[in-house]
C-alpha cells in the first residue's frame, strides 16, 4: 500500500512537471521559453504585444499570464505617475523620486564609474516603482546650443557619449529594468521635431551620430531603443528601414525591441516593415477621423491595422513573429527576469549618489586673479555674501518636458548657502524669469526688471562677495522639450544685470544652471564662472561644496562654448543647416561638429571641449607610445603640483597628418580621470586600437578605413590645451 501511494504521488508530481509550460520554467534557456510562449499565441495576441494599452503601458498576453511592460521617463529620475489614458499626473502620493543630475552633468564628470552608480541608483528606484522600462539615457549629439533638449544628452563627442552611456545602461539593467536608449537617430533639434527631415552624409552619420547608440547596443547590451520623431532621408525614424532594420538589427545585432517615441508612428505598413516593434503614444487617428476622446488602444497603427495587414498577407507572419519575439524577450528580461531586484526608494542613499555626481560634474570655467574661488569667508567675520538670481531659488527639477520630476526634495543654492553661512547671506532676485503678453505689452515686465536690477545692484555694492546664480530654467525656449532656444544670450536681461553687478563689485562669481552653452560677453568682467548644469535634488549642497572648496572641481566640458553663435559649425552655413526650411535640415558642417570644427577651422571657442579648472595645478611629463599586440598604449606621467588633492582628466586626441578626405584636426579617442594627492605623480596609460581609432568611414567602400601614414597623438587637459604631442607612423 505504501508503495502504491508513493508511486501515485510520483506520477502526480511528474504530471505536474510535465504540465508546466516551458515558457514558465525559469531553468530553461530564455530563447526556448520565448519560442514556447509564441507557439501558444493567436495572431491577435501577437499583435497586442506591439502597441500601447495605456499612456506608459504596452501589452502582455493576459490569457497566458504574461505581463505587459510598464514604462517611465527617464532619464534623470523616475517620473511621477501619469493617468492611464490622459496626459495628466495621476495624483499619487508615493511617486516622488530622487532627482539625479542632468545627463550633461553626468557626461561632464568624464567618469564612467559615476555613470554606473547613477544607473544602479535610478534603476533601484525604477524597479521599486514596478517599472520594466526606463526611457533613457539620451545620447543624441550636441550639434547646436539652441537645441532645447541638450541637457538630456551627453555632449558633442561620440567617444565621450559612448563611454558614459554604457555603464549607465549596465547599472540600470542590473536591476532587471530595461533602458530605452533614445532618440534614434539624428534628433538634434526640437524645433519642428515632429516632421523635420534630416539630410546628412553617411560619414557624419557613422562617425558622429551613431557611435553612442552602437556602444549602447553592442557594449551596453541595451534591451530597448526609442525611434525618434524626425525623419532621416525622407522616412520617419520610428519606421526607418535603413536605420532600424539594416543598421540597428542586422549590422549591430540588436536583439531588443524598438519602441516608438510617443506619437511618432504614422502608418501601419511602413512602421511594421520599417522595424518598429512597439508603438507608443498614439492617441488619435486623423486618417480615420478618430479624435482624441474616441480613440481606443487597438486603434493604434500596430493594432487592428497590423492585424488586417498580416491577415491579408501585406505584412508576413514572419515579420509579426519577429516583433512578438523581441517584445517577449524584453518581458522575459524585465518583468519575468528571475534576477530582477526588488529595488528601493532610499532617498538618503540616492541623494548622496546624486550629490557626488553633481560635484564631479560641475565645471569651473574661469577663476581670474585675484581668484575668488574657493570662497574664503572667515568664521566670525562680518563678511557679507549677496546671492543674486532667480535660479538660486527656483525648482529646476520641474519643467523641461518629459524629463520633469516630482523630486522628493530639492535644496536650492540659496538654502544651501544660508545653511553654510547663516545670516551673512542675503538674496536679491535680480531678474524676472517670465513675463506674459499682458505684462510685456504694458511695459510691466520692463519696470519690474528695472527695479529688481536696481535693488540687486544696490545690495551688491555693499556686499563683500556676489554669487550670481542664473542661466536657463527649463521653461519654454529655455532648455525644454518641443522648443529650441531662440537666442544664444542669457534670457531675461541677465547679461545687462551681470555687467551692472560687476561694475559695483569685482568680487563676483557667476554660477550658471543650464544644460546648454550660453554667450558670455561679460566673462572678462567677472571673477569666476561655474557651469553647474541642473544638479537635481542636491543642487544647492553640490554647488556650495564646490564654491567652498570642500570639493575640488573636476568636471570638464562635454561640449564647446563658442564665443558667438556664428562660430558654431551648424550656424555658420545659414538657415539650411539650422533650423532648416521647415521641411528639411541639411548638416552642411558634415563631420566637423563642436571642437572638430573649432580646431580644424581655427576658430577658438570661449571655453573649449574638455576644459575645466581645478583648485590645484597639474604638470604633464613626457608621453610615450608602444605597441602591445594590436593595441597602442599611450602613457604619460601627470603630477599634482598644487597644494590640494585633485582629479585630472587626461584626454588623448588623434589626428591624421595627411588625410585623403576632409578629417577633423583631431578627435578624442580615449580619456581617464585620475585622483592625485599634492605632489603625487601617476602614469596614465590609454589604449588605442589603431585599426579602429585611426579610421574614418569611407563612403565609397562603405567601410571603416585606417590609412597607413603619419598621425599626431595629442595629450592634454582640453581640446585647446594640449600638453604633449607625438608623431606616430602607422
Ligand atoms: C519624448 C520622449 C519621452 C516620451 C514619453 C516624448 O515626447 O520625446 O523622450 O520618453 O515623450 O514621455
Amino acid at each position: 500500500m505504501k508503495h502504491v501511494l508513493l508511486l501515485l504521488t510520483l506520477c502526480c508530481s511528474l504530471t505536474a512537471v510535465a504540465q508546466t509550460p516551458v515558457w514558465q520554467d525559469a531553468s530553461q534557456p530564455t530563447e526556448l521559453r520565448i519560442d514556447d510562449a509564441l507557439s501558444r499565441m493567436t495572431l491577435a495576441e501577437k499583435v497586442a504585444l506591439c502597441h500601447a494599452w495605456g499612456k506608459f503601458y504596452s501589452g502582455g498576453v493576459p490569457r497566458l499570464g504574461i505581463p505587459g511592460l510598464w514604462m517611465s521617463d527617464g532619464p534623470h529620475g523616475v517620473r511621477a505617475e501619469i493617468d492611464w489614458n490622459e496626459w495628466k499626473t495621476a495624483g499619487w502620493t508615493t511617486d516622488s523620486c530622487t532627482a539625479f543630475p542632468s545627463l550633461t552633468c553626468l557626461a561632464a564628470t568624464w567618469n564612467p564609474a559615476m555613470a554606473e552608480r547613477y544607473g544602479r541608483a535610478i534603476g533601484e528606484e525604477a524597479v521599486y516603482r514596478g517599472k520594466q522600462v526606463l526611457l533613457g539615457p539620451g545620447v543624441n549629439i550636441y550639434r547646436t546650443p539652441l537645441n532645447g533638449r541638450n541637457f538630456e544628452y551627453m555632449g558633442e563627442d561620440p567617444v565621450l557619449a559612448a563611454t558614459m552611456c554604457v555603464p549607465y545602461i549596465q547599472g540600470v539593467q542590473s536591476q532587471g529594468v530595461a533602458c530605452c536608449v533614445k532618440h534614434f537617430a539624428l534628433n538634434n533639434q526640437e524645433l519642428n521635431r515632429w516632421s523635420i527631415n534630416v539630410e546628412c552624409s553617411e560619414r557624419a552619420l557613422r562617425e558622429l551620430y551613431l557611435p553612442a547608440f552602437r556602444a549602447a547596443v553592442q557594449k551596453g547590451k541595451v534591451w530597448s531603443l526609442m525611434g525618434s520623431y524626425n525623419k532621416f532621408r525622407g522616412t520617419h525614424c520610428s519606421h526607418n528601414d535603413y536605420l532600424l532594420n539594416q543598421i540597428l538589427k542586422q549590422e549591430w545585432g540588436f536583439d531588443g525591441a524598438v519602441v516608438s517615441d510617443w506619437d511618432a508612428t504614422h502608418n501601419a505598413r511602413e512602421a511594421a516593415l520599417g522595424g518598429l516593434d512597439i508603438e507608443m503614444g498614439t492617441s488619435q487617428r486623423p486618417d480615420k477621423g478618430i479624435k482624441g476622446g474616441q480613440f481606443t488602444w487597438d486603434e493604434c497603427y500596430l493594432g487592428n491595422d497590423l492585424l488586417k495587414a498580416v491577415q491579408s498577407g501585406e505584412v508576413t507572419e514572419e515579420v509579426l513573429d519577429d516583433k512578438a519575439r523581441r517584445v517577449l524577450r524584453l518581458i522575459f528580461r524585465t518583468a519575468l527576469n528571475p534576477h530582477r531586484q526588488t529595488g528601493n526608494q532610499d532617498y538618503a542613499a540616492h541623494s548622496q549618489v546624486a550629490r557626488e555626481i553633481a560635484c564631479e560634474g560641475i565645471v569651473l570655467l574661469q577663476n581670474r586673479k585675484p581668484t575668488p574661488l574657493p570662497l574664503t569667508v572667515k568664521e566670525g567675520s562680518s563678511h557679507s555674501i549677496l546671492v543674486v538670481g532667480d535660479n538660486a531659488v527656483k525648482r529646476l527639477t520641474e519643467g523641461g518636458g518629459s524629463s520633469e520630476l516630482k523630486a522628493q526634495h530639492e535644496t536650492s543654492v540659496l538654502a544651501a548657502m544660508q545653511q553654510e553661512y547663516g545670516e551673512r547671506v542675503q538674496w536679491a532676485q535680480g531678474y524676472l524669469p517670465e513675463c506674459n503678453d499682458y505684462s510685456r505689452e504694458h511695459g510691466v515686465d520692463q519696470r519690474v526688471t528695472d527695479s529688481l536690477q536696481q535693488q540687486a545692484v544696490e545690495m551688491a555694492g555693499k556686499a563683500d562677495v556676489v554669487i550670481y546664480v542664473g542661466g536657463l530654467n527649463k521653461d519654454k525656449f529655455q532648455d525644454t522639450e518641443d522648443a529650441d532656444r531662440k537666442q544664444y544670450d542669457l534670457p531675461f536681461g541677465q547679461p545687462e544685470l551681470i555687467e551692472a553687478l560687476a561694475r559695483v563689485n569685482r568680487n563676483i562669481v557667476v554660477v550658471l544652471l543650464s544644460g546648454n552653452a550660453v554667450a558670455m560677453p561679460w566673462a572678462d568682467k567677472v571673477g569666476a564662472i561655474v557651469q553647474a548644469w541642473y544638479p537635481g535634488s542636491e543642487t544647492g549642497p553640490a554647488v556650495v561644496d564646490v564654491l567652498t572648496g570642500r570639493v575640488n572641481p573636476s568636471g570638464r566640458l562635454p561640449f564647446s562654448i563658442p564665443v558667438k553663435l556664428d562660430d558654431c559649425a551648424a550656424h555658420s552655413f545659414g538657415t539650411d543647416a539650422y533650423p532648416g526650411d521647415g521641411k528639411t535640415v541639411t548638416y552642411k558642417e558634415d563631420v566637423l561638429v563642436g571642437y572638430r570644427w573649432h580646431d580644424t577651422k581655427k576658430i577658438p571657442a570661449r571655453f573649449a571641449f574638455g576644459h575645466g579648472l581645478s583648485y590645484t595645478t597639474f604638470e604633464y611629463g613626457k608621453m610615450q607610445a608602444e605597441w602591445q599586440g594590436k593595441e597602442l598604449v599611450v602613457s604619460v606621467p601627470v603630477k599634482n603640483t598644487g597644494k590640494v588633492a585633485g582629479k585630472e582628466v587626461v584626454q588623448l586626441y588623434v589626428g591624421e597628418d595627411h588625410p585623403t578626405v576632409v578629417r577633423p584636426a583631431k578627435e578624442l579617442k580615449a580619456f581617464e580621470k585620475v585622483l592625485l594627492q599634492p605632489g603625487e605623480t601617476k602614469t596614465v596609460s590609454l589604449r588605442l586600437t589603431p585599426s579602429d581609432d585611426f579610421a574614418y568611414y569611407d563612403e565609397t567602400s562603405r567601410s571603416w578605413q585606417a590609412n597607413r601614414g603619419s598621425y599626431t597623438l595629442s595629450v592634454g587637459r582640453s581640446s585647446a590645451d594640449i600638453r604633449q604631442k607625438l608623431r606616430f607612423k602607422y
